[in-house]
């Protein structure tokens, strides 16, 4: 049995870098046939600080390849979160006479020694060699309401059928509110309007995104998605992210989904649309330009109640998988579907399947692996309880249960593993989930320190860090209180 070494944590499957800290994801962007994942980084340790753009690329989004940071901070600013676009008019005048400009809108937070001091504002960068190197604009701030908190610009084109424009979502975050600004050359900016306090504002508003998506697949049913990241106030506390589902008519977003006064109320968090209930899937933002129409996002897979307390070296914190993203109706509302990106093209997988199991109490099974894919189907009976446990070690490991007689799904890592590093680790979370038909389905990553658990088709997802011991890999199925059927089951290594 080895002993369980730091590194060991590093995940097969997701992004980390090699010896640094990160957080949120930034200038999220597919361009050349790349995709460039832009991070707040701290290029000289591995907790928060001297915020820069770290940079990693891929083709698959899957591998990535750290490349050299992207834009530094320096004595006059930490360079905050934001978004890249493809100026591909060159509106901003930053191309060449060959070569139309990526442009990064990116939050300058102001340091002592600068005129702006305390405020955050938001700045812009360019890079004509497809985003490896970049200068920052010498009129910087170009979007300035002398605000302590106001960041986190996403921007985006948009194309209504008489005018084409670039359009920002940003924060302020301690206000709740987005608020959204025009531009037609990325370089002076209009307001056009605000949103919120509404819903949940538990903690501040941060990483905005607005974006349009066919309803049930129907391109006549086109509706916006607002994405709101809050921090704390999460479903299970702490760092979440919240969405909004409406109408966006050039100016103003309306939200379709139920909105409240924005007053603090734990009892009514479960009506809220969340982006994910796991405690460990923040900062989410989507891609700008994927290919086909995708929307892809990601989030950063940590939690700032206990982000720099994980007990990974050098580096800290993952990325969590790709998710494309599409909107379903569910009992009559349009809700988010997620669907993790995993495929690699030539990887070798070997599976083990399983159909027609009866579960009472814990099942062993074949086929465990530290890094997998799982999918699996229960059928309740009578069983009050019943699920998996990952990265186990005997009845010790990560649960992930449903009890179908309250319509809740968890994932409980109170015995995962490493826990003790973080008073507020050790969890028990939580979200509500229902069956239309009887049957329960799952699909499930585990990774060397995570768990992404898609159950219903995407409809909820739970992502949750954990840190298992590297020999810590059986899988078991379990039922508590009567007994369940599983019709199927099916464990794929992944690495
Ligand atoms: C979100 C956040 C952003 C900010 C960045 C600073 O996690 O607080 O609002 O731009 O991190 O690193």
């Amino acid at each position: 049995v080895s002993a369980p070494t730091r590194e060991a944590f590093r995940p097969a499957m997701h992004y980390a870098s090699k010896d640094t800290w990160l957080n949120d994801p930034n200038g999220l962007i597919f361009h050349d046939g790349t995709y460039h994942l832009y991070y707040q980084n701290n290029p000289f340790g591995n907790v928060w600080g001297n915020m820069s753009w770290g940079h990693a690329t891929s083709t698959d989004l899957l591998d990535w390849t750290e490349q050299p940071v992207a834009i530094a901070c320096d004595e006059v600013e930490d360079i905050f979160s934001g978004s890249i676009v493809h100026d591909a008019g060159n509106t901003s005048g930053f191309g060449t006479e060959y070569t139309s400009p990526l442009v990064a809108v990116y939050t300058s937070a102001y340091k002592g020694s600068s005129q702006h001091a305390g405020i955050q504002a938001q700045s812009l960068a360019f890079s004509t060699d497809g985003g490896y190197t970049w200068t920052k604009h010498d009129g910087n701030p170009v979007l300035n309401r002398n605000s302590p908190e106001f960041r986190d610009p996403k921007v985006f084109r948009y194309n209504s059928p008489n005018e084409a424009y670039w359009v920002m979502v940003a924060v302020e975050a301690q206000d709740h509110t987005v608020v959204l600004y025009r531009s037609h050359d990325l370089k002076t900016w209009d307001y056009l309007s605000s949103f919120g306090p509404a819903n949940a504002t538990g903690g501040v508003w941060e990483c905005p995104d607005l974006f349009p998506l066919p309803l049930d697949g129907n391109e006549d049913q086109l509706k916006w998605v607002l994405t709101v990241n809050l921090n704390p106030g999460g479903p299970n506390s702490g760092s979440s992210g919240q969405y909004f589902v409406g109408h966006f008519d050039g100016v103003t977003f309306t939200s379709e989904t139920t909105v409240t006064d924005g007053m603090q109320d734990p009892l009514r968090l479960s009506e809220y649309q969340w982006l994910d209930w796991g405690r460990d899937y923040y900062a989410a933002v989507s891609f700008n330009d994927a290919p086909d129409g995708r929307r892809l996002m990601i989030a950063w897979m940590n939690n700032w109640q206990y982000s720099s307390a994980i007990p990974t070296s050098p580096w800290r914190s993952p990325m969590s998988l790709v998710r494309e993203v599409s909107l379903v109706t569910v009992n009559g509302q349009p809700r988010l579907s997620q669907v993790a990106v995993w495929e690699k093209e030539g990887s070798p997988t070997s599976t083990v399947a399983y159909e027609e199991l009866d579960v009472d109490g814990i099942l062993p099974l074949d086929g465990g692996a530290a890094v997998q894919l799982i999918d699996v189907r229960f059928v309740p009976g009578s069983a009050e309880e019943f699920g998996l446990i990952v990265r186990g070690n005997g009845a010790k490991g990560t649960r992930i249960g449903i009890r179908p007689g309250d319509g809740l799904i968890h994932v409980d890592r109170t015995a995962s593993g490493n826990t003790a590093f973080h008073e507020s680790f050790a969890s028990m979370d939580t979200a509500p989930l229902q069956s239309e038909d009887g049957t329960y389905s799952l699909r499930i990553f585990v990774d060397h320190c995570s768990v992404e658990v898609f159950a219903q088709d995407g409809q909820v997802t739970l992502t949750e860090l954990i840190f298992p011991a590297p020999d810590s890999v059986s899988v078991s199925a379990y039922a508590t209180g009567g007994s369940a059927t599983v019709p199927s089951l099916e464990l794929t290594s992944l690495a």
